[in-house]
């Protein structure tokens, strides 16, 4: 009977950990100014040709910035727009980026949409990226 006590609260607890990790969003301050200045020049090295210097798009480039860009990964774990971004760009080299230029790629994007900077940097790490979810800046 104790153990069974002892084993709940134990299950407990660990949800309690998950979802307290869990609870955080973009709009937490999820990034770093300067990291999303690292990502910055990035950018322009390597994402301006295609998706604009104001990250507007231009022809098949999507906005990355914008109304269209955040209804794309609103309410999404933002591992998924990291992955997105790691796996498939830039379209021309996919690839070719460390995970974190990726993250200070994604800190930059993070900053553009108006969400708000913190005290810690963004992960490259997959597992912490998926406990972040993508909320939407306020109108
Ligand atoms: C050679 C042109 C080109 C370059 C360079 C490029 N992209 Fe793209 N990007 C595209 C195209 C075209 C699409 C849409 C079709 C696709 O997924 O291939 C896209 C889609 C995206 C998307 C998905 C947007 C959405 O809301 O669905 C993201 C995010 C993205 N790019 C980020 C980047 C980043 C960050 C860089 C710089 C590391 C970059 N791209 C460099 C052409 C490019």
């Amino acid at each position: 009977m104790k153990t069974t006590i002892a084993i709940a609260s134990l299950i407990f607890m660990q949800a309690l950990i998950i979802v307290s990790a869990q609870a955080k969003t973009t709009r937490d301050g999820v990034y770093t100014e300067a990291q999303a200045k690292r990502g910055e020049k990035m950018y322009a090295e390597s994402c301006a040709s295609c998706h604009g210097a104001d990250l507007s798009g231009s022809g098949q480039a999507p906005e990355l910035s914008g109304k269209d860009f955040n209804a794309d990964w609103n309410t999404l774990p933002l591992s998924d727009l990291f992955e997105r971004t790691r796996v498939t760009m830039p379209a021309d080299k996919p690839g070719s980026l460390k995970p974190e230029q990726i993250a200070d790629l994604t800190a930059f994007l993070l900053q553009k949409a108006a969400l708000p900077d913190g005290q810690t940097e963004l992960p490259s790490d997959l597992a912490a990226l998926k406990t972040i979810t993508f909320v939407s800046p306020k109108p």
